[in-house]
């Protein structure tokens, strides 16, 4: 790129890396983000949800609007192509890299709770970090699998409405961030990279249903590893063509003149043209009919076992103390051993089969002696409007940096009043401007902290 790429691109890919914040949309906006914290917030031009950050000095990492499921950090660039999937609600989508989850948790947060999220990451090690931050953002239909590619494509093949492969790739765009991105980078590492993504986006586009829509997405601007990969794609599956990638300030791609991807195809998101660090996207869709979303597609009481007499009386027992207007009373739970979860998508987790299946949609809880304790997730998973007790915690306080630590509390110190009545003791929703923080357990005027150990704020 001649002169632009001696000075302008190294400029940027020579760091600092640029901050950027998504919000959850089902929680808060940008600019209810911006007042509680007084951070800055430059707006992106292809979504509504994310923004260019200028914490001020602060770690954003650590506050509680974060542990909240609020919003994720995330290079603005690398909020694009979640946002060009343009999922919508009782979709069925497959997220097929998704450690650690920074496009995974707006897929799900986009399918506002109807549907299905499938989050894949082949690598066991990394897939607990994608379970925990879909958890921190409350997303209850999610399975989240760790298998290979290629094992997915044979046993759920054309069943997505939607599919992201945000590609393992020499990243390019992690420069700024990373100096072993820096170090490991050779054109050697470029070819082997698109050797793997020629490997995988077949497998990818497999699954997708008539009328569905993919994404394809890399860090890195080789156009070995973005447009080439592609049109090897598109050649080789005719029923597959382009669409406008739809992101307003992108570049567009770097195309064989000759070949059957349309330069509008692709955004290119170059670090000095457009916020962020960089990245590519290529948009493409399945010929045939648009599928029409499909029905929510939860458990149905007659294709799950019955819960035996003890799991029953538990869940019971929980939700009526617990949730108001009847609300949960109808989920269809199953029990797996000791622990009770909400599935979310009975056709996908039996198509699975044998494949390693980590979450199958939202866990409700454990069984203790007849006893129903409540997952973490059940309470991040849960709106405010469901529970029959809140506890809301000032977002500036010292009392929420107490509870984060895993300090118990009583209703004085965080200046509620103890609820009466049948609404008196119990589990109570702890919460920050409407955000969850978990469960609290309230008993007279103590306030037992049931955050998970391992969540635990030690500094
Ligand atoms: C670019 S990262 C994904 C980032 C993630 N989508 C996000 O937004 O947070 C690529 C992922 O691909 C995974 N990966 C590496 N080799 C793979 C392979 N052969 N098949 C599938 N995924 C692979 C990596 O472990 C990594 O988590």
């Amino acid at each position: 790129m001649g002169d632009e790429a001696a000075d302008a691109i190294h400029a940027h890919l020579t760091g600092p890396p640029t901050p950027g914040v998504r919000v959850h949309p089902g929680r808060l906006d940008l600019a209810t983000l911006a007042q509680a914290t007084g951070w800055r917030l430059t707006p992106l031009p292809w979504t509504q949800d994310a923004a260019v950050l200028d914490a001020r000095g602060d770690r954003p990492g650590l506050h509680p609007l974060h542990e909240a499921g609020a919003y994720y950090l995330q290079d603005p660039a690398a909020t694009a192509p979640a946002a060009a999937l343009d999922v919508r609600p009782g979709e069925r989508v497959a997220d097929l890299a998704a450690a650690p989850g920074g496009k995974a948790t707006a897929l799900g947060a986009a399918l506002r709770g109807r549907g299905t999220l499938l989050a894949n990451e082949v690598h066991p090690e990394r897939v607990t970090t994608l379970a925990r931050n879909l958890e921190r953002f409350g997303i209850a239909n999610a399975v989240v699998t760790h298998a290979p590619v290629a094992d997915l494509a044979d046993r759920l093949e054309g069943r997505f409405d939607a599919v992201l492969l945000d590609a393992p790739c020499s990243g390019e765009g992690m420069f700024a961030k990373s100096d072993a991105a820096r170090r490991d980078w050779s054109p050697a590492a470029v070819s082997a990279c698109a050797a793997r993504q020629d490997e995988l986006l077949p497998h990818a586009a497999r699954l997708l249903a008539p009328g569905g829509r993919l994404v394809y997405a890399t860090c890195t601007f080789a156009r070995e590893e973005n447009e080439a990969v592609v049109e090897r794609l598109l050649r080789a599956r005719p029923d597959l063509r382009a669409a406008p990638a739809g992101v307003p300030g992108s570049d567009p791609g770097d195309v064989d003149p000759a070949g059957p991807l349309p330069a509008d195809a692709v955004a290119r998101l170059w670090p000095h043209r457009a916020p962020g660090d960089g990245h590519v996207l290529i948009r493409l869709v399945r010929e045939g009919a648009t599928p029409t979303p499909a029905p929510p597609d939860v458990a149905t009481s007659d294709a799950v076992p019955p819960l035996d007499r003890e799991a029953r009386e538990a869940w019971a027992a929980f939700a009526d103390a617990t949730f108001r207007d009847g609300g949960w009373a109808d989920a269809v739970v199953v029990r797996v051993d000791d622990r009770l979860w909400l599935d979310a998508d009975r056709a996908l987790l039996e198509a699975l089969g044998p494949l390693p299946v980590l979450r199958r949609g939202l866990p409700l809880g454990r069984l203790r002696r007849g006893r129903l304790e409540p997952a973490h997730a059940l309470a991040m998973a849960t709106a405010g409007t469901d529970v029959r007790r809140r506890v809301a915690l000032d977002v500036e306080g010292a009392a929420v940096r107490r509870w984060l630590a895993g300090e118990e509390a009583t209703l004085d110190d965080v200046g509620v009043t103890p609820p009466e009545g049948p609404d008196g003791d119990g589990y109570a929703r702890v919460e920050v401007l409407g955000a969850p923080l978990g469960w609290g357990r309230i008993s007279g005027r103590r306030l037992r902290n049931l955050r998970p150990k391992g969540l635990r704020r030690t500094s």
